[in-house]
């Protein structure tokens, strides 16, 4: 059903931010391959991508429990770990949803096994790249198959062996980066990937916590195969998700909003970066650490924005949070240019596409180009009715919009959110959003 968003006089509260998704999926997916025992995994992410991560493993094979959280905490989950080696044949097609880090990360861990497998997704993960990853996999010994020659789902994998290899990343990606780390452990030899930039590091603290011998010197990356050992993870709130509480509360006129439990490891923080850039008024409070990655509470108020030039290294640092910072830009005063983020391009949608299309729908000067969007600032965001694209952080972003538009926005087709943010909608309507 469709939901209606009307600008609230003012906007204030606190959200608690659900857990991280790229940390929950890892937590799984790496525990399961441990071969030492049980993982406990709480504030587990709400959102589908990562129900079908645990419903994949469950089918290789992996014992996973799954109960609510307490006090406001996502599920807690227990994997019991079956060794590197353990996965069994599963008895039909896995199925990854919309699920990108799903189906790369899991084209690492099922690439050159002796069971065979085939994993798939739906429209829109059948339409992204994965020649990406079956090419260095392939490369280094798997046998895998795909559509529109291997490189797109579903993939077939039909095993090989893995061997040492070394690969210069074309694009800067945690996503490849991960596949080929968790293959990199089944192999003869080392792995040795160079990174363009950075992305997010996520598989390489978690393995290295599970005592895998990795070492990163700037841009490199050595894997060494090795067992894994089961940690617990508390997984920490997801900033992406907590970036449209930040945007809502820093373009509303009158709005103070805390959130809390906010996940800021710098591979992942360029959103904060972005925003302080844009002249937010946004403060960090109670830094602490929890399960080896950085976690704060971000306070935002209504700021007076200004444009900025959003472009090389911390591009893939924010690169999910670009829909959103768009908003931002929007009303900004002066111009924001984003540029080298083509990979909008190849997300959940085309993102460049899909928010300039909206922009538009609704009254905002924007461009898409071919690597990012010129947005001239110092614009009012009108109302309408969308349609999200089938992508959820494009659908979050119109809610966002909503808060601030002058006039309602509709959004036809809000369920999307659910796939990483299932409540997105509820604490819309708790911060006085939702008029129908
Ligand atoms: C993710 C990596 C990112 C990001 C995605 C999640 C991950 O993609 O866009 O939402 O968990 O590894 P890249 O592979 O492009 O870095």
């Amino acid at each position: 059903m469709p939901v209606t968003i009307a600008r609230p006089r003012s906007l204030r509260g606190e959200i608690i931010a659900p857990g991280d998704k790229s940390v929950s999926h890892r937590a799984i997916m790496f525990n399961a391959l441990s071969n030492t025992g049980t993982a406990h995994v709480t504030n587990f992410s709400p959102g589908a991508d990562c129900t079908s991560t645990v419903e994949i493993m469950r089918a290789l094979g992996v014992e996973i429990t799954r109960e609510p959280g307490r006090n406001g905490m996502g599920d807690s989950l227990t994997v019991k770990g079956v060794g590197l080696n353990g996965l069994k044949e599963p008895s039909d097609i896995l199925d990854a949803g919309n699920s990108g880090t799903t189906t790369r990360l899991m084209s690492g861990i099922l690439a050159g096994r002796d069971i065979l497998t085939i994993l798939t997704g739906d429209d829109s993960i059948k339409s992204r790249p994965m020649g990406r990853v079956v090419k260095p996999l392939t490369q280094m010994g798997a046998v895998i198959s795909g559509r529109a020659d291997d490189t797109l789902a579903p993939l077939v994998f039909h095993g090989g062996s893995l061997h040492e290899s070394t690969y210069d990343m074309p694009v800067a990606s945690a996503q490849l980066k991960s596949s080929l780390l968790l293959a990199g452990l089944r192999a003869d030899g080392k792995t040795t990937l160079n990174q363009p930039a950075e992305s997010r590091d996520h598989t390489e603290l978690m393995l290295t916590a599970m005592d895998v011998n990795l070492t990163k010197t700037g841009l490199n990356i050595v894997l060494e195969p090795s067992e894994i050992e089961t940690v617990d993870v508390e997984v920490p709130g997801d900033i992406s998700s907590a970036a449209f509480w930040m945007v809502a509360g820093i373009t509303h006129p009158d709005a103070e909003l805390l959130i809390r439990n906010v996940g800021i490891n710098p591979t992942r923080a360029g959103v904060i970066t972005a925003l302080e850039m844009m002249g937010a008024n946004l403060t960090l409070i109670n830094e602490r650490e929890v399960a080896g990655e950085q976690v704060a509470d971000v306070l935002v108020k209504s700021s007076e924005l200004k444009g900025i030039e959003l472009s090389g290294d911390i591009v893939p640092l924010l690169m999910d949070e670009i829909p959103v910072i768009a908003i931002a830009a929007a009303v900004a005063d002066g111009e924001t240019v984003i540029r080298d983020a083509a990979e909008l391009i190849v997300k959940e949608s085309d993102r460049i596409h899909a928010s300039v299309t909206w922009l538009n729908g609704a009254g905002v000067d924007a461009v898409g180009t071919d690597d990012g969007m010129i947005l001239p600032g110092g614009q009012i965001i009108g109302g309408g009715q969308f349609q999200s694209f089938d992508d959820h952080r494009l659908a979050m972003s119109l809610g966002v919009a909503g808060l601030i538009s002058t006039d309602p926005i509709t959004i036809l087709d809000p369920d999307v959110a659910g796939i990483s943010y299932p409540s997105f909608w509820e604490i819309i309507k708790d911060l006085g959003g939702i008029v129908a």
